[in-house]
């Protein structure tokens, strides 16, 4: 991956809605209860957008506080990218309701879709532009508004996710720098596509068309995407590892794809990464997609875990089912 520059992480921010909902809250709607899902996957609530809250609203909060960390304003900026599966409306994209939000007039906008991929995956997008010298500063978006795809009727879904956002200034570096993307590696098995889908409003399916209703939520084999979770973000681990030549012993923290504690505690422990270098915010936010990797990292650097200087590791896996990797120093 060479290039004429290198990116590094200018700015981060996070929006997370108000209004929680908590497990207990949960045993309310399903036949479910607080023992079982902290046990099972370690969430213990998840945050909600109001009615009147967009994606594209969850990544302008988002946007903003990045932007204000990277001491930049929108007009610096040179590309947008937004990371969603559940964007304000299926035409345009939210990246261009974004833009128009922030003030940014007549730069590239667009949506990614690699489901909980898609922040990792925007990121090497971003990088590549970098790292061609085509753009300085580059918003890098993961936000969802999930909660309107999921069935409150399904245990098993809609115990895991949540609404959030997160986002990144991307900025080209000094020279000098040593704080920069060292690499990213993405991943796509579409033969695995059909264990988790949102087939509703699609060409093969159009949602006045299907009578069932489940077909409009998210859908998912749980036990399968759980192992292919962690033989993806493993696989994934080990790729960046040994295209950098670094051990685990050299890496400060990684920050997973917050899906479920036990995915995390797997992969941790098949390259004897402590937890206590695993950043794990899933507890207060469920699974919010392409937002769990930026928020997440926020809150660690916010509590100071995450620190200038260190190095960190980015491994996420998602519908598609799309994986990959992030080593950067930060
Ligand atoms: C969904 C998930 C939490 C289920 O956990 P699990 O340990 O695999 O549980 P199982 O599916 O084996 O189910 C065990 C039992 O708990 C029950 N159960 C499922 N959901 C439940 C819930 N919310 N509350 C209580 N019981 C539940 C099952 O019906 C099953 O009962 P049975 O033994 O009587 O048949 C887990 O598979 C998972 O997290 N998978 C990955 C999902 C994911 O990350 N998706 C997004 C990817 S980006």
């Amino acid at each position: 991956m060479v290039g004429l520059y290198r990116s590094r992480v200018a700015g981060v921010g996070s929006y997370l809605p108000e209004k929680i909902l908590s497990n207990k809250d949960l045993e309310q709607m399903v036949d479910t209860n607080d023992q079982w899902i902290v046990e099972r996957t370690g969430i213990e609530r998840r945050h909600i957008a109001a009615p009147d809250q967009a994606t594209s609203d969850l990544c302008l909060l988002a946007s903003q506080k990045a932007l204000e960390d990277a001491k930049l304003t929108p007009s610096d900026i040179d590309l947008i990218i937004v990371g969603t599966v559940s964007g304000d409306r299926q035409m345009p994209s939210t990246a261009c309701y974004l833009q128009h939000k922030l003030g940014c007039s007549n730069i590239m906008a667009f949506d990614l879709n690699a489901a909980c991929s898609g922040f990792i995956y925007s990121i090497s997008i971003a990088d590549q532009f970098i790292r061609t010298g085509v753009y300085k500063n580059i918003l890098v978006v993961g936000a969802e508004v999930l909660h309107r795809y999921i069935n409150y009727k399904d245990r098993e879904t809609c115990i895991l996710f949540g609404d959030g956002a997160g986002a990144w200034v991307v900025s080209r570096a000094e020279s000098t720098d040593k704080n920069v993307i060292a690499s990213s590696h993405m991943h796509a098995d579409g033969g695995l596509s059909e264990l988790l889908t949102l087939q509703g409003n699609g060409s093969l399916l159009s949602t006045s068309e299907t009578p069932d209703e489940n077909k409009n939520f998210v859908q998912m084999k749980g036990r399968e995407i759980f192992k292919n979770a962690v033989r993806t973000m493993a696989a994934c681990c080990k790729e960046a590892m040994e295209h950098n030549q670094v051990n685990p012993d050299q890496i400060d923290w990684v920050v997973p794809h917050q899906a479920n504690k036990r995915i995390i505690e797997a992969v941790a422990d098949q390259f004897k990464f402590p937890m206590d270098r695993m950043v794990v915010y899933l507890n207060e936010t469920g699974n919010t997609s392409a937002a769990t990797i930026p928020i997440a990292f926020d809150w660690a650097v916010k509590n100071g875990k995450i620190q200038r200087g260190q190095q960190i590791l980015l491994t996420a896996f998602g519908a598609g089912l799309t994986s990959g990797s992030v080593l950067l120093r930060y």
